[in-house]
């Protein structure tokens, strides 16, 4: 097993930190590929070196992603078309992310869906399918990627949650729920397995400008009107830039990713007082949603 980064998790080596930077041939997979955050976090990691694996349900636009990658540097990208929304579907990827590039050193677990609003309309299926892609998805790649980190005494787990699992997202109980869930999870990943070398990354990012926030096609029926929360609420960051964070983050072995400076504020003031945070929640989902 190709497991050189493993005598670099010794916190007391004086070149730990600088030998983990080092990403070269490094094998990275990331969920969520063919565009947004993913393709970002792809294309970052693939700039500093990494073999990747770029993983999607939409097999068109991540084979061009990855015919892209393998354009800059040959044989250095894999597509593997998966639906991670269940088990077998993060089974069928590790072992394809395995076969074709050997040990797994990082996995991104950031494909994600913003469906579902109120408790009187989204019904068990859409609730299933968001829990299944924004949460359970961790935990099953997570379950096959453990037995390895474990063994070699290394590994990198990095979720994409959202800013909307630290506070909440309004208008969606499925995405308030499954991306706290999410936060969640990661932190029981730290706590659990970050003294055996496993190390942990969680995103949390606010507005992205990606297809998640602006839907492409203007009249499709999607309600618009939780993305248009997001926008109110601060910057706007294109993926490119969020992936530049994210990758000085595990540089740092940092636990949390929070791109936007505001996000960190407005959890001070809901731990700080969380009746008059709810209240300005409530003030704020008035305006957007009561007109
Ligand atoms: N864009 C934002 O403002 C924002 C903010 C906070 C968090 N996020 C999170 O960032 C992550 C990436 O989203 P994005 O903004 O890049 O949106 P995006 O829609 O561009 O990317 C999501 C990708 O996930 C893929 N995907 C969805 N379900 C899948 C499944 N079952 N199997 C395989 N692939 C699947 C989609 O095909 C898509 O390519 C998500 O987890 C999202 O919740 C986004």
């Amino acid at each position: 097993m190709d497991t050189p980064l493993s005598r670099m998790n010794d916190p007391g080596d004086p070149c730990h930190k600088v030998r983990i930077m080092n990403f070269e041939g490094k094998t990275t997979v990331v969920t969520g590929a063919a565009g947004g955050i993913g393709e970002a976090l792809a294309r970052r990691f693939h700039a500093a070196g990494a073999r990747v694996v770029v993983a999607d349900r939409d097999a068109a636009r991540l084979e061009s992603v990855a015919a892209s990658l393998n354009a800059i540097r040959p044989d250095s990208a894999f597509a593997v078309v998966a639906d991670i929304g269940t088990e077998a579907g993060n089974i069928a990827l590790i072992d394809a992310a395995r076969n074709k590039f050997g040990f797994i050193h990082l996995f991104f677990a950031n494909a994600g869906v913003a469906q579902g609003q109120f408790l009187e309309n989204t019904d068990e299926d859409t609730w299933n399918m968001v829990m299944n892609i924004n949460t359970h998805s961790h935990r099953w790649a997570a379950k096959h990627l453990i037995g390895d980190w474990l063994a070699a005494g290394e590994g990198y787990f990095c979720s994409t949650a959202s800013a909307a699992g630290l506070l909440s997202q309004i208008g969606s109980a499925t995405y308030s729920v499954s991306k706290h869930a999410a936060v969640a999870f990661a932190e029981w990943m730290s706590i659990t397995y970050g003294d055996r070398g496993v190390r942990v990354t969680c995103l949390c990012p606010q507005g992205v400008n990606t297809n998640m926030l602006n839907p492409p096609g203007a009249d499709d029926g999607i309600d618009k009107r939780g993305g248009d929360v997001v926008k109110a609420s601060g910057a706007v960051l294109e993926p490119s830039d969020v992936a530049d964070v994210v990758y000085n983050t595990i540089v740092e072995e940092k636990f949390l990713v929070m791109p936007h400076a505001e996000v960190h504020t407005f959890e001070q003031r809901k731990v700080a007082d969380r009746d008059r945070w709810l209240a300005g929640m409530r003030k704020l989902q008035n305006r957007i949603f009561n007109g």
